[in-house]
């Protein structure tokens, strides 16, 4: 638990953030817009953080009208209240704002109002917490260019536009996905942006001509293979084999490697469509790509923290999982990095809602609310079977809500438990793709 300050002239906002402060958090949290009151408790050592609305219409300092800009800069040039973490609060969020905000305030990091991320800010909040205990983020450790002491928040911020820039998923596979998620499209629309690709259907044929599909006879044509298979399975097997070039390049960091988690992704991904399927979720075949993508963030963290991923990973154990280790050293986690990274991308959103809650479905609300359950459970049960992300994280137990969301009964589950093995075989043929 820590104190928090917060500065906010609007009693609405204010109530929306003490709650989630004080609920969600277990923070202990004191309202004001009174700058005297905020420095008197600053100087007085009363506060751990403090939560700084920009714009303050009634805050006024010996007679002047004060800005949460112009507050944060007293707090920063006194040497007693120059330590205490400030975090920026506005619904300023135009281009620039929060380099020019936090150079003209000495701030620690910014938060975008309103805020729609709880669980975001809490991380934030913890982070910059850990940082003024004494305890340097692993962020910071690694090297990496941090010109100003960002936020937890704002290092995803940073880290998912970089990531933008410099990646993105192929861009048949998102074609590929448009048209499958567009009512409109028809099955030859789809078979026309498969064939446009002539190396991608030659090794989809191969694949479907494997013992792993056992065609009742060979096909030479995408068109002729959808006689005897689905077509939605000829998309997954495309999108498996777009997406998994992205993973060629094998990486290895003590009991992780890049095939191992690729090859926990594809468990899902067949995981997650079958118990959507056994739900009687209509859109079952969306529980595909979702828990096809699920752990993407691992990867990224991987790729583009790497220094910080080499210390997570030997922090995780069969007690911890390891969101939590990656919220200790960097204040956010993979389900927060790879959903950021999904919105930018524009990939569906029940990916992205599995990629966010694939830990917690309780958390998520609306309609995809079944397809992150449905990997939820995947997740779990692939995981039991071994078939882990990183080396033997804990995996919690879905939860009692979830199995009652996709009405799995004690004696479902079991047989779920022993029908995923034969989904499985095909693990092999679509990382081999
Ligand atoms: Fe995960
Ligand atoms: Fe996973």
């Amino acid at each position: 638990m820590a104190r928090i300050l917060v500065v906010e002239d609007d009693p609405d906002s204010a109530v929306v953030m003490q709650r989630m402060l004080t609920k969600g958090g277990g923070h202990q949290v004191e309202v004001t817009e009174d700058a005297a009151q905020v420095v008197a408790l600053c100087r007085a050592g009363a506060v751990d953080l403090v939560l700084m609305d920009v714009s303050l219409t009634n805050s006024r300092c010996q007679g002047k009208p004060v800005d949460g800009l112009q507050l944060t800069r007293m707090l920063k040039g006194d040497a007693q209240t120059a330590q205490l973490p400030v975090l920026l609060v506005t619904a300023h969020a135009m281009h620039g704002d929060r380099e020019s905000f936090l150079k003209q305030s000495g701030a620690d990091g910014y938060v975008v109002k309103p805020i729609e991320d709880y669980e975001t800010l809490l991380g934030t909040l913890k982070g910059c917490l850990s940082r003024s205990g004494g305890q340097p983020t692993q962020w910071g450790k690694g090297g990496h260019e941090r010109g100003t002491v960002e936020s937890g928040e704002g290092q995803l911020d940073q880290i998912a536009d970089r990531i933008h820039k410099v990646s993105t998923i192929p861009h048949l596979a998102l074609q590929i996905v448009e048209v499958v998620h567009n009512p409109r499209s028809s099955a030859a629309d789809l078979k026309t942006v498969l064939e446009t690709d002539h190396s991608l259907a030659a090794r989809l044929l191969v694949t479907l001509n494997s013992t792993a599909y056992d065609l009742p006879a060979p096909v030479d044509r995408l068109l002729a293979a959808v006689s005897f298979v689905d077509l939605t399975e000829v998309t997954n097997l495309a999108l498996t084999a777009l997406i998994g070039d992205m993973f060629k390049k094998d990486v290895a960091v003590g009991s992780y490697n890049r095939n191992g988690v690729w090859q926990h992704m594809i468990c899902v991904g067949l995981g997650a469509r079958l118990v959507a399927a056994r739900a009687g979720v209509e859109n079952f075949e969306e529980a595909y790509l979702a828990g096809l993508l699920h752990d993407f963030g691992i990867v990224l963290i991987e790729n583009y923290l790497h220094e910080a991923f080499v210390e997570i990973v030997t922090g995780v154990s069969p007690k911890r999982p390891l969101w939590e280790v990656e919220q200790e050293y960097l204040g956010f986690d993979h389900t927060q990095l790879g959903a950021r990274v999904a919105e930018h991308w524009r990939l569906p959103a029940s990916t992205r809602a599995a990629i966010r809650y694939h830990h917690d479905s309780d958390r998520c609300d609306g309609g995809d609310k079944v397809i992150v359950q449905a990997v939820e459970t995947a997740n779990f049960l692939c995981s039991a079977k071994g078939l882990s992300s990183v080396g033997t994280q804990y995996i919690g137990t879905p939860s009692k809500s979830t199995l009652r969301g996709l009405s799995i009964t004690r004696e479902g589950f079991r047989v779920l438990w022993d029908d995923l093995d034969h989904e499985l075989v095909k693990v092999q043929a679509l990382i081999n793709i």
